[in-house]
C-alpha cells in the first residue's frame, strides 16, 4: 500500500487496466454462466441502499420487513404464501443452510446421511463435508433422469434429509419431486428442493403454458426450497434465498444472537453482516417487472434455446444431450468421443461454455445476456469446428 492515497481519475485508469481481462455479459461471450447482468434499476436501487444491514435487523427495521413481505410474495409464486426465508449470498449457502437444520431436527440420529440425485449440486457435497453427514448419491439413467429405484434403496433409518432438483446444474432437468417425495411419506426425513436455478422460470414457464411438473410447495412433502434471485430472478450478486414451510424450525434450529444495536433475534444464516442491498433491488423487481415481464424474459430465453437446439441439430458429429426444459441446452457428441477437445478449441475462440465430465457435455445456459445473434454466431464457429476436428 502506498504512502499516499492516489487521485480518483488515477486509480480509475488503473483499475480499467487491471480489468480489461474480465468478459462482459455483453459480449457474447459468456454462453455457461447463469448469472447475468442484473437490471439497471436492481443497481441503481443496490446502490442507494448499499449500507443496509440486516445482520442488524433492529436497526433496519423497514428493510427487515420488506424482507419478509419478499419471501411472502415469493411464497405466493411456489404455491403457499405462508412461508418463512432467508436471502443468503448464493445457492450453497441456502443449501448448506437446508442441510444443517435437516440434521439438527434429527438429534436422535448418531450418523446422520443425507441422499440426493448424481446431478446435485457440489454445494451438497460441500455441506456433507462442512456438517459431517454421509453424502449417498443416487445414480442416473441413460436419459439423465435419476434412478428412483437407486434412490430409494439409499434411504435408511440414518437418512435425515433427501434433495429433489428443480433445474439441474448441467442440463436444467427437473427431478420427479411427487414420486421422491412419495419415497418418504410418513418418515420423519427433511425433503429439501434446490430449485437454486429454477426457482425464477418454473413459475413463468407454467404460465406461458409450457408442460411443468410440481416442483414446490405445492408438493405436500416438500419442507424447504432454495431458489437465487442472482440467477434467473436478474439480481444482484449476491443473493440466494432459503425457503422453508414451517416456520416453528426458526424457533427450534435457529440460533441466538443477544449483541446487537438493535436487539437480539433468532436467523438461521452462516453470515453475521448481511446485505440488505441486494433483497430491497430483489423487491423492486418483482414490482418492476411483475409477472408479465418476468414472463416476456423466459419466453425470449426459451426461443432462443429452441434456435440454439434447431442450428445443433443441423451440425453433424454433435447432438443436444437431451431436449431441454428450461433454458439450458447440453450438447455432446455423437459418436461417444470425449468434449473435452472441442470445449478447448471452442474456448480458443472465446466462446465460454461450462463441461461436464462426468456427463461428456458443454452447457450452454441460455441467460437474458445471450442474444440470438451470438448463439447463431456460436453456432457457425461451433460447426467448424467440428468439421476441424473430424467429430
Ligand atoms: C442447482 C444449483 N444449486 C446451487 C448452486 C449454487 O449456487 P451459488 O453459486 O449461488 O452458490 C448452483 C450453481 O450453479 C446450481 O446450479
Amino acid at each position: 500500500m502506498q504512502e499516499e492515497g492516489l487521485e480518483k481519475r488515477e486509480i480509475l485508469e488503473l483499475l480499467d487496466k487491471k480489468l480489461e481481462k474480465d468478459f462482459s455479459y455483453d459480449s457474447g461471450s459468456i454462453l455457461g454462466s447463469m448469472c447475468t447482468e442484473p437490471l439497471d434499476l436492481a443497481k441503481e436501487i443496490y446502490l442507494k441502499y448499499i449500507s443496509k444491514n440486516l445482520g442488524d435487523p433492529g436497526l433496519f427495521l423497514g428493510t427487515a420487513e420488506l424482507e419478509e413481505e419478499l419471501v411472502l410474495e415469493i411464497g405466493d409464486l411456489f404455491g403457499n404464501n405462508n412461508i418463512i426465508g432467508a436471502f443468503t449470498t448464493g445457492g450453497s449457502e441456502a443449501n448448506l443452510i437446508a442441510m444443517r437444520i435437516a440434521r439438527n431436527l434429527r438429534p436422535d440420529i448418531k450418523k446422520p446421511e443425507i441422499v440426493v440425485p448424481a446431478s446435485a449440486h457440489l454445494s451438497f457435497d460441500k455441506a456433507a463435508d462442512f456438517l459431517n453427514l454421509k453424502l449417498r448419491k443416487a445414480k442416473l439413467l441413460e436419459n439423465y433422469q435419476v434412478d428412483l429405484d437407486h434412490f430409494e434403496s439409499l434411504i435408511n433409518k440414518n437418512t435425515c434429509a433427501i434433495v429433489g432438483v428443480a433445474g439441474t446444474t448441467s442440463l436444467g432437468l427437473v427431478d420427479p419431486i411427487e414420486k421422491i417425495g412419495k419415497l418418504i411419506e410418513g418418515k420423519d426425513i427433511f425433503f429439501h428442493i434446490d430449485a437454486a436455478f429454477g426457482g425464477f422460470v418454473l413459475p413463468f414457464l407454467k404460465r406461458l403454458g409450457y408442460k411443468v411438473p410440481s416442483w414446490d410447495f405445492s408438493v405436500n412433502t416438500v419442507d424447504s426450497i432454495t431458489a437465487d434471485p442472482h440467477k434467473m430472478g436478474l439480481g444482484v450478486i449476491p443473493s440466494g434465498g432459503y425457503f422453508i414451510k414451517d416456520a416453528s424450525i426458526l424457533q427450534r434450529t435457529g440460533f441466538e444472537i443477544p449483541y446487537l444495536a438493535g436487539g437480539s433475534f433468532k436467523h438461521f444464516h452462516i453470515v453475521g453482516t448481511r446485505p440488505g442491498g441486494p433483497i430491497i433491488a430483489f423487491w423492486v423487481i418483482l414490482k418492476y417487472l411483475g409477472i408479465n415481464g418476468f414472463k416476456e424474459i423466459v419466453k425470449k430465453c426459451m426461443e432462443n434455446t429452441e434456435y440454439l437446439v434447431q442450428r445443433i441439430s443441423e451440425i453433424q458429429g454433435v447432438k443436444i444431450a437431451t431436449n431441454p426444459v428450461l433454458n439450458i441446452v447440453g450438447i455432446t457428441t455423437e459418436n461417444g468421443d470425449s468434449v473435452c477437445e472441442l470445449e478447448q478449441a471452442l474456448r480458443k475462440n472465446l466462446w465460454m461454455l461450462g463441461k461436464f465430465n462426468d456427463l461428456n457435455l458443454i452447457r450452454i445456459v441460455v441467460m437474458p445476456h445471450v442474444k440470438r445473434q451470438h448463439l447463431s454466431r456460436f453456432a457457425d464457429d461451433l460447426e467448424k469446428i467440428v468439421k476441424k476436428l473430424k467429430l
